[in-house]
């Protein structure tokens, strides 16, 4: 288990992390996540003993580790651009710590095959220079490097971000395999909401140097804790205060009739006009025999469309506002521009805050 411990961390008087209380898991795949310069490398270096925090502590299993040096917190790091000794060769690079720690010949090299197979390196590739390879084989290599001296924890800070999309998906998944074969724990750093959504276990949003929300990827988002939150994670919609008292004698009279309003564009439903009530059950695109509770109903007009493939997002103009919302294309004629159609929303998929909180 890892704690933070109202760790205070300062930059020439300015505070990058003001009170930083956090408590990760044994075996957790845990994701720091927020905008560049919201302090998530701060937080990742201060937990490895790279930055020495101003007030706080780090502990780790129980042991508190804030004056520990760097090398005895029995920690693996992978960084952005993998920092690996580039004339070294692939097989030099993963050996590199177990060496500077003295094991002896034979077992490293024992150990270094181990872990090249395990994040599936091969004997040629080993043999290679650093230079020779891919990215997303240099990835991993970065990787066996780290996880060949068998930390405690692993901190993987953006390890992805230097790669193109596709490979960035494939080893989004071969990451996080590779950590629940090793059952290790891992602090993953990340401004990529997609990445942290598919890849934890649970989740803590960061905005200026504060955890806004800590949750497993399904709460943050569906039920945002914050403004900030509900706006950096997904794609929403804000409701005009014309649109929200629309909603509001549509149906959904529970909704508050102050403050900041939200809805998913995924729970924005687009329907043909009555595909929302009574009749639905036999109409194109409708959402269920009866209007659920809280359900609201309003009358638009098709503004804009955007196709995807999978599905095509619309703008739909309806009680003072543009509403965004999205259609899977297979099976489903879609709409055109002009066309009447309903734009439907459950109260309870409504996210409100106070406001003034962005
Ligand atoms: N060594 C440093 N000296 C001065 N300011 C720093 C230093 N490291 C980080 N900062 C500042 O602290 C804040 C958090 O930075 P960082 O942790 O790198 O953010 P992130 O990793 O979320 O992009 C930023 O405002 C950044 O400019
Ligand atoms: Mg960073």
């Amino acid at each position: 288990m890892i704690t933070f411990d109202n760790i205070d961390v300062t930059f020439d008087g300015f505070h990058a992390l003001p009170g930083f209380n956090l408590t990760i898991k044994e075996g957790e795949f845990f994701t720091l996540l927020g905008p560049s310069g919201c302090g998530k490398s701060t937080a990742l270096r201060t937990l490895a003993g790279f930055i020495q925090p101003a007030a706080g502590d780090v502990w780790i299993d129980g042991k508190r580790v804030t004056n520990l040096p760097s090398r005895r917190r029995e920690i693996g790091m992978v960084f952005q651009n993998y920092a690996l000794f580039p004339t070294m060769s692939v097989e030099d690079n993963i050996a590199f710590g177990l060496k500077v720690s003295g094991v002896a010949r034979v077992e490293s090299a024992r150990r270094v095959a181990e872990i090249a197979a395990a994040v599936n390196l091969t004997t040629d590739q080993l043999a290679k220079g650093v230079a020779e390879l891919s990215g997303g084989q240099q990835q991993r290599v970065a990787i066996a490097r780290a996880l060949v001296l068998r930390p405690k924890i692993l901190l993987l800070d953006e390890p992805l971000s230097n790669l193109d999309a596709k490979l960035r998906h494939q080893l989004r998944i071969q990451l996080k395999e590779l950590q629940e074969q090793f059952g290790i724990t891992t602090v993953y750093v990340t401004h990529d909401q997609d990445e942290a959504l598919t890849m934890s276990d649970r989740i803590a949003v960061m905005n200026h140097g504060r955890i806004e929300q800590v949750g497993t990827p399904a709460e943050v988002y569906n039920a945002s804790a914050t403004e900030f939150v509900c706006n950096f994670i997904g794609e929403v919609n804000r409701l005009t205060p014309g649109s929200l008292g629309a909603l509001r004698s549509a149906g959904a009279a529970l909704l508050d009739a102050e403050g900041e309003s939200y809805v998913r564009i995924e729970k924005t439903r687009i329907t043909v006009p009555g595909g929302h009530g009574p009749a639905a059950a036999a109409g194109v695109g409708g959402h269920g025999p009866a209007a659920a509770a809280g359900r609201a109903v309003l009358p638009g007009v098709v503004r804009s469309k955007q196709y995807h493939g999978v599905y095509s997002s619309y703008k739909v103009e309806a009680a003072g506002g543009l509403f965004k919302g999205i259609i899977q294309e297979h099976g489903h004629p879609g709409f055109g521009l002009g066309d009447a159609v309903e734009v439907a929303i459950d109260s309870s998929d409504v996210l409100q805050y106070a406001g003034a909180g962005l």
